[in-house]
């Protein structure tokens, strides 16, 4: 089932769109706001140390932050305007943002966005937040259909989420489109929004559905992000990401490889020549997937994300070897 792309709905499960708004006009100030006498400055330190009290891992980061969306300013703007005093609205939605990270809600879902591979993204708790490990997952997708040298490039993405992936895919290829699909119709939602926020809907079709199932087509790069933390180390996450991301984008329970045993098999037949698989899996997690895309005829290439961790596992299909 395809998605249709609804109107932007840009206060999806924030504290307030007004401010979000605001933005887009960084640098200025609310017309008509009267002021506090605290300094944007003392803003900052007053709810960082509110933060560092409710255990929140960068306090300092996270308040300036939320001072800046609050006032609505980028960073230029607010570093040039430290001293000057907060206005009466600015300083509601600052303590109303401290308050949300103080229950350890992710900065990303209180200001309704977060940074990938260059673009901004929109995210919520409809979808896992795009993470910078996941960037090395695109650079190697990226290279392969540069090596290749195909422009007109079919994508596809199992488990699209937010849209990070398949967006930042389809935005350095002007030529190429794409599938992304996913079981979580929430999700879908807000990869239409994703999409539509960069100008990319026209090049990428959202479906609903389980994996490769309903999908007959073969494409040149998978993109596949699946749920990988095993049951073992859900209990040690942060709270930020067991209280407030989705469970089913988190973990399919016991080792965490539910994901890659049931795609490997079938990926080869879902591939053109040539094509590639890109899974992003887990800590210590490569060896076994590589294994699983080597029994479905593949051969494969692990690689490091910018931590030292083995975070990329290649499966690339040669239909012409295949007996
Ligand atoms: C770890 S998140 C990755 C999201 C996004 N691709 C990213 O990298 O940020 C995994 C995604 O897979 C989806 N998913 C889980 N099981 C699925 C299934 N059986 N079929 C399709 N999608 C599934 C979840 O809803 C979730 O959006």
């Amino acid at each position: 089932m395809a998605v249709s792309l609804r109107i932007l709905r840009m206060a999806g499960g924030r504290i307030d769109s007004g401010a979000a708004g605001q933005v887009k006009g960084c640098g200025s100030r609310l017309e008509n706001e009267t002021s506090m006498k605290l300094s944007l400055d003392a803003a900052v330190r007053d709810m960082a140390a509110r933060l560092r009290q409710a255990g929140a891992p960068d306090p300092l980061r996270d308040a300036t932050v939320l001072a800046r969306w609050a006032v609505g300013m980028d960073g230029a703007a607010f570093a040039a305007a430290r001293n000057d005093m907060i206005t009466e609205a600015g300083w509601a939605r600052l303590q109303a943002a401290t308050a949300e990270r103080e229950r350890r809600r992710p900065v990303s879902h209180i200001i309704g966005r977060r940074a990938f591979f260059g673009r901004d993204f929109f995210c919520d708790a409809r979808a896992l937040d795009p993470r910078p490990e996941s960037e090395t997952l695109v650079e190697a997708a990226l290279g392969h259909l540069r090596a290749h040298n195909t422009p007109a490039a079919r994508i596809l993405d199992l488990g699209v989420g937010s849209g990070c992936l398949l967006a930042s895919v389809l935005a350095e290829q002007p030529g190429a489109t794409g599938v992304g699909v996913d079981q979580s119709a929430e999700a879908l939602e807000l990869a239409a929004e994703n999409m539509a926020q960069l100008g990319l809907a026209g090049r990428a079709e959202l479906r609903h559905g389980d994996w490769l199932e309903g999908v007959n087509e073969r494409f040149d790069v998978i993109l596949c992000n699946p749920p990988y933390i095993s049951e073992s180390e859900i209990e040690a996450l942060a709270p930020e990401v067991r209280l407030f991301e989705p469970w089913s984008a988190l973990t399919p329970g016991a080792d965490g490889l539910f994901a890659y045993r049931s795609l490997a098999p079938l990926v080869p037949a879902a591939l053109t020549e040539g094509g590639a698989i890109f899974f992003e899996v887990g800590i210590d997690q490569a060896p076994d997937v590589a294994a699983l895309l080597s029994a479905s005829g593949m051969a494969t290439e692990r690689i490091r994300d910018l931590n030292g961790v083995e975070r990329i596992v290649v499966g690339q299909v040669s239909h012409a070897n295949a007996s």
